[in-house]
């Protein structure tokens, strides 16, 4: 396929109804929904993406019955103590977004390793969104404008979307939206990013998000002509 997308951003949602169908307890589809990562992840490498991003918990998720809180954060733990042997051999980057100042010491202490061990790899930058919501990301990013500007005792003027950009946890911008699940929404996933990205939903629930839904996604994109604001007439001459 030509023409395919960089970066691609995931919101990996439909665990719970997916278990539900089967009879089967939320934490079933949880941990089904790591197999799902893990062939998207392969497949993602196979297609040469170089940056894939992936909701796993968001700001909003602490709202959900404690037990599901603290089952997800184990399962977390567990997935990224167990894979990261064969994502550190398969290249993989490792990076994170979000707050994760408020998780246990387990939690942290296993992303830093992640993140150092795969540090040097050149593959698939792999960013992790937990914890992350993209209000909090843009007032956060305004707070550390602010606080260079007031040191610098700058002017309005040399507050620029650049210098905004640069401060966001995740400075890029994708190419193809992705969110499984049948819900046609962002839920505070990457906001400020996403103003240009190529959209694509599904039905299908994130743990049956195979290399088939994958490839539907991306043949989708590669077909979409991007305009940013010209006419295809113009996009067509350049
Ligand atoms: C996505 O699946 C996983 C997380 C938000 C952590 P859900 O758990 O939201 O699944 P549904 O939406 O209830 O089916
Ligand atoms: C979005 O899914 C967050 C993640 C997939 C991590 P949710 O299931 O939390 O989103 P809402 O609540 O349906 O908007
Ligand atoms: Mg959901």
């Amino acid at each position: 396929m030509n023409n395919m997308p960089e970066h691609v951003a995931i919101v990996m949602d439909g665990n719970g109804r997916w278990a539900k169908n089967r009879g089967l307890p939320r934490a079933a589809g949880h941990k089904a929904g790591i197999d799902a990562l893990r062939g998207t992840v392969e497949h993602s490498i196979y297609r040469g993406i170089k940056t894939l991003t992936v909701y796993v918990f968001s700001s909003e998720n602490w709202q959900r019955p404690d037990d599901e809180v603290a089952l997800l954060i184990e399962l977390f733990i567990a997935a990224l103590n167990d894979e990261l042997d064969e994502l550190d051999k398969n290249n993989v980057r490792l990076s994170f977004i979000g707050d994760i100042s408020v998780f246990p010491d387990a939690l942290q202490a296993s992303v830093a390793r992640a993140g150092r061990r795969t540090s040097a790899n050149s593959g698939l930058n792999l960013i992790i969104a937990i914890n992350y919501g993209g209000r909090r990301e843009i007032m956060s990013a305004c707070k550390k404008l602010f606080a260079a500007w007031s040191k610098e005792s700058g002017s309005v003027d040399d507050i620029s979307e650049e210098s905004f950009r640069k401060r966001l946890d995740l400075p890029d911008y994708p190419d193809l939206f992705i969110r499984t699940g049948g819900e046609v929404r962002i839920s505070n996933f990457l906001l400020w990013q996403l103003a240009y990205t190529e959209m694509y939903f599904t039905d299908v629930y994130w743990p049956d998000f195979n290399t088939l839904e994958y490839d539907k996604a991306l043949e989708s994109y590669v077909g979409r002509q991007r305009r940013f604001g010209r006419t295809s007439e113009q996009v067509r001459e350049k």
